[in-house]
This record gives structure tokens, C-alpha cells and sequence, in this order.
């Protein structure tokens, strides 16, 4: 589905991400760890097109266009790291805002998918963004991603700052996420979270991919054992 080759991305003369290659097949649960710094996030706004970079990147077999309201319109779709919420508007609205891309829908019964995934944010129907916890905005920003259905859910560090049980809860959701056919592409630094149902992963280290394997040959691998599963 989704097929990049040699991307090369640059912040003025910083190189950030050097000779890139990955892939993702229709259906994939894929994720891309790696510490602060890798180029995860860099990696994911060029995909979106909002960065700039050299090399080639394709979508269900034609070239990815490098305009960000194209891409959203092919059906990938970024939920941001940070979640940018629109805070001073209710939960409904911002999932509402998700679902711009689609022409004819149900606004209820797309409401409806999102809330049987996470029953909290109907409670929260009525509630501004900015007073939500951050477990249950970054719910928002997952439902609000969804709401456009997207084929390519590109999704950003969900689990930054949030407690472990809410992180199991998210886990869960992209699961049934990927089960429902929606392709999943993770950005994420916590390693556990990322290798929980992922079917591939990639390791990104200062802008190179230095390991791909299943979460399985990750698991057993001593320098992520190291480096990523230690612990403190
Ligand atoms: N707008 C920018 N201008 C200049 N340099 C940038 C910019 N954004 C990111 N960088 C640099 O690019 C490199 C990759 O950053 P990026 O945010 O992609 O990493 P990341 O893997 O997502 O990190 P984190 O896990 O902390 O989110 C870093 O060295 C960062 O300082
Ligand atoms: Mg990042």
C-alpha cells in the first residue's frame, strides 16, 4: 500500500532522515520505534506532505502527491503527535471535524463507530476539548483521525504521558482498529506499546533504519533488549 524508497529529509543543512526504505501492505500493523530525536515524526509529516524530501513514496501504486489536502484525500490520515485538538470546541465538533474529507455520511452512525470504541467520549459529547484528561484527548485525536476514514492511519506517539492503564486501552483500540481493515502505521517511542500488536516494526536510530524484523525477532534481539526493553 504504501512503499517508500531512498527519502532523504533535511531541516535547512540538518540531515535528518538518511536513505529511508519501508513498506506497508494493505491490512499491516506496522511501527517505527526509535528514541527522541530518530525522525519519527519527521518521517510521518512527509508522508502527509507536510515536510518536504527527496526520494520516492507511493500509495496503492501511484505516487504519493506532496500536498497535504491530496493525501487526506487519498484516505491517509495523520492523528499528530501532541493530538492538536481544537480546544475550545466540544468533543462532538472536533470529531465532526475529522469526517471533512467525506462527502455523503451519516454524521450519527459515524458518531456512533467512534463511541462504541471509546464509550468515555460520549459521556464527553458536550465538553470542551481542553478540559478532557490527556488519556481521554488522545481518544479524541484517535476518534477524530477515524472519523475520516481513513485506509492509512498514521498515528504519532499515542502514548505520551499517559498512564499504563490508559495506554492498555489504546492498545486494545488499535487492535480492533487494524481488525476492522483500517492499515496502521506507528509512530512511538514506548516499545512494549509498539510491539503489542503490531505485525512488522522498524527501528529508526538518528534518521536510518537499522532494523526491521517481526516484534518477535525484536523481542529477541540483545540491543533492543538493551537499549529499549530495560526498563527503569
Ligand atoms: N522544524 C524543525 N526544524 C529544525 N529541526 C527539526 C525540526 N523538527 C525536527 N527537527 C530535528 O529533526 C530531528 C528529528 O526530529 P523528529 O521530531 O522527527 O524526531 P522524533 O523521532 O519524532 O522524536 P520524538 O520521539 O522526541 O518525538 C531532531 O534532531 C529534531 O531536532
Ligand atoms: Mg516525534
Amino acid at each position: 500500500m504504501l512503499v517508500i524508497e531512498d527519502l532523504n529529509v533535511y531541516y535547512a543543512k540538518a540531515h535528518v532522515l538518511k536513505n529511508v526504505s519501508l513498506r506497508v501492505s494493505q491490512g499491516e500493523f506496522v511501527s517505527i520505534i526509535g528514541p527522541n530525536g530518530a525522525g519519527k515524526t519527521t518521517l510521518l509529516r512527509t508522508i502527509s506532505g507536510l515536510k518536504d524530501g527527496q526520494g520516492r513514496l507511493s500509495f496503492n501504486g501511484a505516487p504519493l502527491p506532496r500536498d497535504p489536502v491530496k493525501v487526506v484525500q487519498l484516505g491517509v490520515i495523520h492523528c499528530p503527535e501532541g493530538r492538536h485538538l481544537f480546544p475550545e470546541m466540544s468533543v462532538k465538533d472536533n470529531l465532526l471535524m475529522g469526517a471533512f474529507r467525506l462527502k455523503n455520511f451519516d454524521p450519527e452512525s459515524e458518531l456512533e463507530k467512534i463511541y462504541q470504541l471509546f464509550p468515555i467520549l460520549r459521556e464527553r459529547e458536550r465538553q470542551m476539548a481542553r478540559t478532557l484528561s490527556g488519556g481521554e484527548q488522545q481518544m479524541l485525536a484517535i476518534g477524530r483521525a477515524l472519523m475520516g476514514r481513513p485506509e492509512l492511519l498514521l498515528l504519532d506517539e499515542p502514548t505520551l504521558g499517559l498512564a499504563p492503564i490508559v495506554r492498555k486501552t489504546i492498545a486494545e483500540a488499535l487492535k480492533q482498529i487494524n481488525d476492522s481493515g483500517v492499515t496502521i502505521l506507528l509512530a512511538e517511542q514506548n516499545v512494549p506499546f509498539a510491539l503489542a500488536h503490531a505485525h512488522r516494526v522498524y527501528l529508526l536510530e538518528t534518521g536510518v533504519i537499522v532494523k526491521a524484523g517481526t516484534p518477535e525477532e525484536f523481542r529477541a534481539d540483545e540491543h533492543v533488549q538493551q537499549v529499549y526493553l530495560g526498563g527503569v
